[in-house]
């Protein structure tokens, strides 16, 4: 399998991706600006942020393969906090309402217990859960079997006891009748959960205020593109995006508008064979904990 590359452009994502070809890319994983929030790379209102979003992901449904995904990774936020704000729902609507199908909205669930400014001192919760927004056509390229879930012991002993079951029908406690001997089969794995778990990201080379941690485009990458494809972000920050691509064996494309990051991006991805893939039953760093993958090229 030859290299994988990569390039980070400096610029506008809207701009670079007006220039870019249709359909030249497999696969987006990104993690836009959120709006109403004061960060180093600029605020924007809500009302600004929702169109502008719209443009983004007319963009990405033009540049991205028909058979390909784009995942967007947002987080609902509040003012004051005990108030949600309505932009994440708005986005998602808008969306759909503009011919993206949304195949599932998946979860980030940090696991890291903190005590958090705000919440914690007002007696609330914490918000430990992010979206991972999937879009893509119905009929997208998916590879279920690189992010597989280990069994359960009940599932496992089902599996082993399968010859007994044989054309049996149970009735599920939903009250849905299912044949247990193909419930029992085994695939390799279990089906994947539309959540993954991983502490708030740790990548100690990054000088940046909102990276997210390399488990999450990990897992989007080993399910949606293809072995030596092309992974997109658009808004690309420090570059996890692309540090996991290019060690996934994906090529990758960035855009970042500012050259700071820009620049750090291309530092941290040109480091990726300095992080070696994870493979099942290997200890991930803290903070990473991630799924496997066994098809994954070396
Ligand atoms: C939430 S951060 C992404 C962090 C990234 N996922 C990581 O792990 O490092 C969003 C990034 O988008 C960049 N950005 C904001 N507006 C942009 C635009 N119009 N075009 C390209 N990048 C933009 C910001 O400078 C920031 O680095």
């Amino acid at each position: 399998m030859s290299t994988p590359q990569f390039q980070v452009i400096t610029g506008d994502c809207i701009e670079i991706m007006r220039g870019l070809p249709a359909g030249s890319v497999d696969c987006c994983i990104t993690s836009p600006l959120y709006p109403e929030i004061k960060r180093s790379y600029g605020t924007m209102t809500e009302a600004e942020w929702l169109p502008f979003m719209g443009e983004v992901m007319a963009q990405l449904r033009r540049v991205v393969k028909p058979s390909g995904s784009y995942w967007i990774n947002i987080g609902p936020n509040s003012m004051p906090c005990t108030s949600r704000r309505s932009w994440p729902w708005r986005f998602v609507l808008n969306s759909m309402d503009s011919g993206h199908n949304l195949v599932r909205d998946c979860y980030w669930v940090k696991k890291d217990p903190a005590v958090t400014n705000g919440a914690g001192d007002k007696g609330l919760l914490r918000d430990a859960v992010e979206w991972l927004l999937w879009f893509a056509d119905p009929e997208c390229y998916r590879h279920q079997r690189a992010i597989l879930l280990d069994y359960s012991e009940s599932a496992l002993q089902k599996i082993e006891n399968r010859q007994r079951f044989s054309s049996v029908e149970e009735v599920r406690p939903s009250g849905l009748r299912a044949r247990v001997d193909r419930w029992a089969q085994d695939n390799g794995g279990a089906t994947p959960f539309n959540y993954i778990v991983s502490a708030t990201a740790q990548n100690p080379d990054a000088e940046h205020p909102a990276t997210f941690p390399e488990a999450l485009p990990e897992w989007c990458i080993r399910y949606t593109c293809p072995p030596g494809g092309t992974v997109l972000d658009p808004f690309t920050g420090s570059g996890t995006t692309g540090l996991v691509a290019m060690r996934e064996g994906r090529n990758f494309v960035g855009v970042e508008l500012n050259g700071d990051y820009a620049n750090m991006a291309r530092r941290r991805i040109a480091g990726w064979r300095h992080k070696p893939i994870r493979q099942r039953g290997q200890d991930a760093p803290e903070g990473q904990e991630t799924l496997f993958a066994e098809d994954v090229p070396a």
